[in-house]
């Protein structure tokens, strides 16, 4: 599964691209508005610290002409950013427009298997289900997640379920139970993926044990 790390903040970019496990960057407009720098500079800062990464950069318009000059915009902008574009009508249209001139696209705020239907069919590159948002209402914002990756191979369509909206380590262990092919989360989130109390332990017990009998490795 690859993971991508959900943050319009740089510097959070760069720590978890040093770990040598990031695979892409998402963004939205909340993101990079909390970001406090412009979005191009964001956007293409970005692209050079995750070298190959897929970099999600959201349009704002929703008519589809307007939707459709900013798509070619930030797609010109740099060849690994991935255009994202909300699920509504003019989305949709959108997406099959771009997808046809090999534009690769991120459909977002999907909660529903029929929403994600809608988006492989206009040949997304990645469908952004929200868990997150849907658990925040009561309800199970997985399942729609396991349908949807149930869809995709069983039509063979080619988008691949990106699980987005993710609160806590969990969301990416079921991410992972139900074959999603991507996970983004904030970077606290993912440095939460290395914690285990027996883990830092462990450690603890082998320096000790090692510096007590006085070893080096040099
Ligand atoms: C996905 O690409 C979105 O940017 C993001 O995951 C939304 O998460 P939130 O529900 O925590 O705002």
């Amino acid at each position: 599964m690859k993971l991508f790390v959900d943050t319009g903040d740089v510097e959070e970019v760069r720590q978890a691209a040093e770990w040598g496990i990031l695979d892409g960057v998402t963004t939205n407009p909340t993101l990079i508005a909390k970001s406090g720098k412009g979005f191009k500079e964001t956007v293409l800062k970005i692209c050079e610290l995750v070298p190959g990464g897929a970099i999600s950069a959201e349009v704002v318009a929703t008519d589809y002409d307007a939707m459709l000059k900013e798509a070619l915009e930030i797609h010109s902008w740099h060849p690994q950013i991935v255009v994202k574009v909300p699920l509504i009508e003019p989305g949709v249209r959108l997406v099959k427009t771009l997808s046809g001139k090999g534009i690769r696209t991120n459909v977002t705020l999907v909660f529903s298997v029929s929403q994600a239907l809608l988006a492989a069919k206009a040949g997304a590159t990645f469908i952004s289900n929200f868990v997150g948002r849907v658990d925040d209402i009561s309800d199970d914002g997985m399942v729609a997640v396991a349908d949807s990756v149930a869809m995709v191979h069983a039509y063979d369509f080619k988008s691949e379920i990106l699980v987005a909206s993710v609160r806590h380590p969990l969301h990416v262990v079921q991410a992972v139970q139900a074959g999603a092919h991507i996970s983004t989360m904030p970077f606290k989130i993912m440095q939460m993926l290395f914690k285990h109390p027996l883990t830092d332990s462990g450690l603890q017990r082998f320096l000790k044990d090692w510096n007590d009998a006085g070893l080096s490795i040099f």
